[in-house]
């Protein structure tokens, strides 16, 4: 039997990542939005394209959450982006209300499913989805570092003309300007990436990943990004899906690793059928502990509001 995968919200980033899972053709989809008929359209579109693409997985669109009984990993990306004069709190708390009903929906039907969050801001809207669902941590985390460190490895690709698959690196921290590009364990071929490349190059790099999302936003004027969000959630999915033990850049809530309790916030974790199966915790420099501590505390800013906002409408 094939595996079962939902992604909630048929938007840009949703609908392309059932695409890229249904061109795996080992699990069957599920696509969910509000908007009447939006999911049906696509899925049927996409269901469509299987006899091309030479795959036989189902693509279902709803409006509703029977269609994702059972599913084994449930993807969300619903949300909104901020629209002009929307303050970032008004967006986290819209996407706050978004994200809980739509994790109480999807843990009514899949009560077994692993949650990979994605809608933004994602570190805090991680730990709204994990303390919504009720579920252990291990079955709730959120996929922001394997698209940060995804630009940062294409940058240094390009930087050095040598192969995307050559260069590996790590993303820490929460999914912000302050997220930390871990330059020490960046290597080409192996090879620290500081014995290659003059600091200076290494900072602007770094620079540019961290500015990653906005540099999409601003070249879209409407949108954000979706096609490395896409592949960066389908990689995480496979690696639940076929049960990898992939060490990848993930949100995770922390209960003490890196000196942090109690927070969702980007760190190495292995990746297979467990979820979260484990955080993966690696010495760190001062240096590199304060930008850590510092992406946090503006992560738990974010969860400090909506923990208020809880509080007063309760
Ligand atoms: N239930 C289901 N779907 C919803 C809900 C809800 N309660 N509320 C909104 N949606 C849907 C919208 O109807 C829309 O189709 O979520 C979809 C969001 O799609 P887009 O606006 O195209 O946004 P997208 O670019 O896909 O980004 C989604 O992922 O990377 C993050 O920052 C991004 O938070 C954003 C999310």
């Amino acid at each position: 039997m094939r595996s079962k995968v939902t992604v909630v919200g048929a938007g840009n980033v949703g609908a392309t990542a059932v695409q890229r899972i249904h061109q795996l053709g080992y699990a069957d989809t599920v696509l969910v939005d509000v908007v009447e008929d939006l999911p049906q359209g696509k899925a049927l579109d996409m269901l469509e394209s299987g006899p091309v693409i030479g795959s036989d997985a189902m693509v279902t669109g709803s409006n509703d959450y029977e269609a994702t009984a059972d599913s084994d990993v449930v993807v969300i990306t619903a949300g909104i982006a901020r629209r002009p004069g929307m303050s970032r709190d008004d967006l986290l708390l819209t996407n706050m209300n978004i994200t809980s009903a739509v994790t109480e929906q999807v843990v009514k039907y899949s009560p077994n499913c692993i949650i990979l969050a994605v809608t933004n801001p994602l570190d805090a809207m991680c730990q709204n989805i994990l303390e919504s669902s009720g579920f252990p941590r291990n079955r709730v985390l959120g996929m922001a570092g394997v698209l940060d460190t995804a630009r940062f490895r294409t940058f240094i690709a390009q930087e050095m003309n040598v192969s995307v698959e050559d260069v590996q690196a790590y993303v820490l921290g929460g999914h912000g300007d302050d997220m930390v590009p871990l330059v020490r364990y960046t290597t080409v071929g192996g090879i620290p990436i500081s014995e290659l490349l003059p600091a200076e190059t290494v900072d602007a790099l770094v620079e540019r990943t961290r500015q990653g999302g906005g540099e999409i936003v601003a070249l879209l004027k409407a949108g954000s990004a979706y096609y490395a969000p896409s592949a960066s959630i389908t990689q995480m999915v496979e690696a639940i899906l076929l049960d990898k033990k992939r060490i990848l850049p993930g949100c995770a809530y922390l209960e003490g690793e890196f000196g942090i309790n109690g927070l969702c916030v980007g760190v190495p974790v292995k990746v297979g059928t467990g979820g979260m199966e484990q955080v993966i915790e690696i010495k760190l420099t001062d240096a590199e502990q304060k930008a850590l501590e510092a992406s946090a505390a503006s992560v738990q800013e974010l969860v400090d509001v909506m923990r208020n906002s809880k509080a007063e409408n309760s």
